[in-house]
């Protein structure tokens, strides 16, 4: 595994983490012996970096994260979320019901300080308030919480947060299937030593290759209920293409994919060959995808005709599908 600066203090973490959403357990099917057997493949395999938030499962996440690392005490990095939570999305948002949902947060990941406590994905009009940001810095100056970022949909509202003195870290939709914020985002929080996490690297598991038009997700999974976006942004599932398209789209990426290597890899390749990006947080619900995820570290950066090549692919035969805030 390879480290890479994260933040403006330049910490270091590695360069693929783990995506934590499954282990909520709304996806019915990751048991408490399986999450824990992903959480110790992955840092059995190097990985450092763990991405939560309060309201995966209700809590359940965070619950699974603070016990296995109370049981096993490592030197890893929690980043959770705030904002979906306690009541305060869509519009009630106050500074006590984002201590409660923090304390919260400290109970579950069992700890006095929490690394990282992104927004997430707050409505674009809190953000342009601004007012959640001092509260969080409140909480940073009081050591609640180490740093604070926050984890957005569009590069609008990316742009907008990286106006943030001190913002730690920027969580945004990144792969071959959602190439705008290489356009500007990227550089400018490369320049402001914001930390990128690029979330949904997989666009939801199309990016492996393995569904079919036929594939049946089960009625707890996100890719069947938010498929078109009932439950919340659509570009969080498929990276909001339609389903049908993002099959067409992946078997289409297959002939591009260099030899000795799969489609998955170059998915994720891809996107560490940006020097921007801090990390990358496939979620993997089974410990072989963690294990399959973390080697990607290893492999060499893809050639840069290749990079044209995808970069061409995207523009021509992928962005006119997406739906949703982008
Ligand atoms: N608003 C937000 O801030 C937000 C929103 C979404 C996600 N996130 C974060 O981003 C993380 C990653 O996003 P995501 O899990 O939604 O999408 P993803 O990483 O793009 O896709 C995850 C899916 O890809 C498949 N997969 C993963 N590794 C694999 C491997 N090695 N081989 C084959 N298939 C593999 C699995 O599908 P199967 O289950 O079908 O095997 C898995 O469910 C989340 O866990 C969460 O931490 C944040």
């Amino acid at each position: 595994m390879k480290y890479r600066n994260f933040g403006p203090d330049q910490i270091k973490i590695s360069e693929v983490g783990l995506g934590c959403w499954q282990l909520g357990g709304n996806w019915g099917s990751v048991s408490d012996e399986e999450a824990k057997k992903i959480i110790r493949s992955s840092v059995d395999n190097g990985i450092t970096f763990f991405d939560t938030a309060d309201v995966y499962g209700g809590g359940r996440s965070e619950k699974i994260l603070g016990n296995y690392f109370k049981e096993n005490p490592t030197p890893v990095f929690i980043a959770t979320k705030v904002g979906r939570s306690g009541n305060l999305y869509p519009n009630n948002y106050t500074e006590q019901g984002v201590r409660n949902c923090i304390d919260d947060s400290l109970n579950r990941l069992q700890t006095d300080s929490l690394d990282l406590v992104q927004l997430h994905c707050i409505p674009t009009k809190v953000m342009q308030k601004g007012e959640i940001f001092n509260w969080l810095r409140a909480l940073k100056a009081e050591g609640k919480i180490k740093n604070f970022g926050a984890s957005v949909e569009s590069m609008s509202e990316a742009l907008l947060c990286l106006k943030q003195k001190d913002l730690y870290s920027l969580q945004i939709i990144f792969n071959i299937f959602r190439q705008k914020p290489a356009e500007q985002v990227l550089k400018i929080a490369q320049e402001k030593k914001v930390g990128i996490i690029a979330r949904v690297p997989l666009a939801s598991g199309l990016l492996s290759g393995k569904f079919s038009k036929s594939s049946q997700f089960s009625a707890t999974d996100h890719r069947n209920y938010n498929r078109d976006g009932k439950a919340f942004n659509v570009g969080e599932t498929f990276a909001g293409l339609p389903f049908n398209k993002g099959v067409e789209l992946a078997e289409e990426l297959k002939n591009t994919v260099p030899e000795n290597m799969t489609l998955i890899q170059m998915a994720l390749r891809w996107i560490l060959d940006f020097d921007a990006v801090s990390v990358v947080i496939p979620g993997a619900t089974t410990p072989v995808q963690s294990v399959e995820n973390a080697k990607i570290s290893g492999l060499n950066s893809l050639p840069s005709e290749l990079h044209k090549q995808l970069f061409d692919f995207y523009n021509l035969h992928v962005k006119q599908h997406i739906r949703g805030p982008y």
